[in-house]
């Protein structure tokens, strides 16, 4: 599938429940049937069962009409786990390729991340990988990366409450350099509708929307920006989707771009080791309240 026909939201898989398949299929397939075909899988969910339920629903809609994007995990200390854990990704779904390939984080790499990203490029050129992508590193990375392989996706958190990679400059880059961003936890996991924040609730009572819808359509159509969303519950994909539906005024986009979560957005992040505040907790500090 190409890059320009992926669904502005993407499905996101995380907690999806390999024991109670039937019913997250059910909805993934929902999801699907409502547009949505961009679907991100990581071997980290539940020990890689996540992933091998995933290969029922890929074949339940046909492979071709899906955009597959597998994470490089933990821990590459080799340039040959390069290329064997994409094997393995192939296998267990029964698949010739993946549609996007990254490291979920710059922490896998027990070995230079360039030459990772070497060994990558290889593997488009060998037509087992389509896109490059890259996940969870700072814009000094994506550069680096950037000028030595094509780059065409980065996966990144970004939400109201959580602007690290807009304040850094980051999102900015990847638009000036073709790169789609594509946000993780877009809406905290609830946590930020949870919290009502005032000009939130009349923004949602003014359109006639949910909070998250305001959220998500803000995202897309201000930010250009992808969200992945997980949602196994067919009421609230419904809901996501129908986020598209409605636009906003210039002067209601602005209220969501002119805010910043200090406390959240002012965290130093670790980018040297697995210490620290890392990026991709950064939304769930204090268990998503702050
Ligand atoms: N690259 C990375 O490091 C990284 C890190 C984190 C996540 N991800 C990916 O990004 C995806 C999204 O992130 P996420 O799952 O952490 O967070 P999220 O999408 O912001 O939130 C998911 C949670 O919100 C609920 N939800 C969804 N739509 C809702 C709505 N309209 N109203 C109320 N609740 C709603 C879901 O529950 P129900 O299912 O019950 O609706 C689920 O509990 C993940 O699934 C994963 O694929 C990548």
């Amino acid at each position: 599938m190409n890059k320009n026909d992926i669904c502005k939201i993407g499905i996101g898989t995380w907690k999806i429940d390999p024991e109670n398949f039937e019913k997250d299929l059910e909805a993934l397939k929902y999801s699907f049937d409502l547009g949505q075909n961009y679907l991100p899988l990581s071997l980290l969910y539940n020990n890689g069962k996540v992933v091998e339920k995933m290969k029922d629903f890929i074949k339940l809609v046909g492979r071709e009409n899906l955009f597959i994007c597998a994470n490089l995990e933990r821990y590459v200390e080799k340039i040959e786990d390069v290329e064997n854990q994409l094997n393995y990704y192939l296998k267990i779904l029964d698949i010739d390729y993946v549609d996007c390939f990254q490291i979920h984080t710059f922490a896998v790499c027990k070995i230079p991340m360039l030459e990772i990203y070497r060994e990558i490029d290889g593997l488009v050129k060998l037509g087992k990988v389509k896109y490059i992508g890259i996940s969870n590193v700072n814009l000094e990375q994506l550069k680096q990366i950037n000028s030595i392989v094509k780059i065409d996706f980065f996966e990144g958190i970004y939400n109201l409450d959580c602007k690290y990679y807009e304040n850094k400059g980051l999102i900015d880059y990847c638009k000036e350099n073709d790169i789609l961003f594509t946000a993780y936890q877009p809406l905290r996991r609830n946590k930020i509708a949870q919290k009502n924040y005032e000009f939130l609730k009349q923004l949602a009572e003014k359109y006639n929307k949910t909070q998250n819808q305001v959220m998500i359509n803000w995202i897309i159509k201000e930010k250009e920006i992808i969200p992945i969303i997980k949602s196994t519950n067919k009421d609230r994909i419904k809901e996501n989707i129908e986020a598209l539906d409605f636009e906003m005024n210039k002067e209601d986009y602005e209220i969501l771009n002119e805010f910043q979560n200090e406390k959240i957005n002012s965290i130093e992040i670790n980018w040297n080791d697995e210490s620290g505040v890392t990026i991709d907790q950064l939304a769930n500090q204090n268990g998503g309240e702050i």
